[in-house]
């Protein structure tokens, strides 16, 4: 039995097809941590995978969305996000083992940076899914992937992305660090109809007790839990709530310092200054009519320098 794939043959048989996990490793070459070959074994038409940073869940579904897209034809498969960037880092990797592998290559019929289209008819896209969703209405999708689910509009995920899936009975996976219980993701990883997972930083064999503990030092307990136990915390004494931040989640272009100083007419007044628990600070302006971010980081300031130092970006960029 040989494995159709794109309409080419390669030499591989019903185990691959039948399991991406075999596919992982005898065709792209990947060993799958263990919370990723359980991941990948799921059947169930909704997943939600609540995994710590960097514990591998874009690697993991890269490999399950080219897995299906190449077993199953004429397919549409969507990878969704808040913004662009982080749906093109999901689809940066797909493109990866994809165009990097002597025949899965082969099986391309058209690529362009977002868009992948295999000779077997499926397809694979990566689209950002915006404050309203009006990139994605009209799509209708047999996998729709939502990567960073928790900082994605509710709305959008309700009304716009699970209509995709009401005719081809396709299967909807949302992927991320937790952010907020108000939410249809952490309603979803309550709920008892979808398959969820819990991954901690600590059982992901590339992450080391060493980091674990700085980690745990420098940013402190709360901000800690979440990003590397994925637990759901929310921070009562922080400035903003989480679903204000998440609303103002985007792509935001990075403008150089010398640059805003060089536009005459820049009317730049400051949009939004976030300040999460340790002092994780985003200053966003509007300029011209778009907003842009001047400065993102981990600011260990006292709060009488935090403030000296808003007041002085203000100063700087205001005129
Ligand atoms: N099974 C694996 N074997 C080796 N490296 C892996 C594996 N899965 C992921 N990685 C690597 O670990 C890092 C983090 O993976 P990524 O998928 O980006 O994590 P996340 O999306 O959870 O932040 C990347 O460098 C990736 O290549
Ligand atoms: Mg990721």
């Amino acid at each position: 039995m040989v494995l159709l794939v794109g309409g080419g043959r390669v030499g591989v048989g019903d185990r691959l097809r039948g399991s991406a996990v075999a596919f992982a490793r005898g065709v792209l070459g990947l060993v799958l941590f263990p919370y990723q070959a359980e991941l990948l074994s799921c059947a169930s038409k909704r997943i939600v995978a609540c995994w710590a940073r960097q514990t591998g869940k874009t690697t993991a579904i890269a490999v399950k969305v080219i897995h299906f897209a190449f077993t199953n034809a004429d397919t549409t498969t969507l990878i969704v996000s808040r913004g662009l960037r982080q749906s093109m880092i999901m689809f940066g990797v797909i493109e990866h083992f994809v165009l990097g592998h002597p025949v899965l290559r082969k099986s391309v019929v058209r690529s362009t940076r977002t868009q992948i289209l295999l000779r077997n008819g499926s397809q694979v896209s990566a689209l950002p899914c915006g404050p309203d969703g009006a990139g994605l209405r009209g799509f209708t999708a047999h996998l729709v992937v939502m990567d960073e689910a928790a900082f994605m509009p509710e709305y959008v995920i309700a009304s716009v992305v699970f209509p995709m899936l009401a005719t081809t009975n396709g299967t909807a996976i949302m992927l991320s660090t937790p952010w907020g219980r108000d939410h249809v993701y952490y309603r979803s990883f309550k709920n008892p109809s979808y398959w969820s997972q819990h991954v901690k930083a600590e059982q992901c064999p590339r992450i080391t007790n060493e980091f674990l503990e700085e980690q745990r030092r420098d940013i402190g307990e709360l901000r800690y839990k979440m990003e590397y136990e994925a637990e759901f915390v929310e921070d009562e004494n922080s400035f903003f709530k989480q679903d204000l931040i998440r609303e103002c989640t985007e792509d935001y272009d990075l403008m150089m310092n010398r640059f805003l100083r060089q536009r005459r007419e820049l009317v730049a007044t400051v949009f939004w200054v976030l300040i999460s628990e340790n002092e994780w600070i985003t200053v966003l302006l509007r300029c011209s009519g778009k907003k842009v971010m001047i400065c993102s980081g981990l600011f260990f300031l006292s709060s009488f320098r935090l403030a000296r130092r808003i007041l002085m970006l203000l100063l700087t960029f205001s005129g």
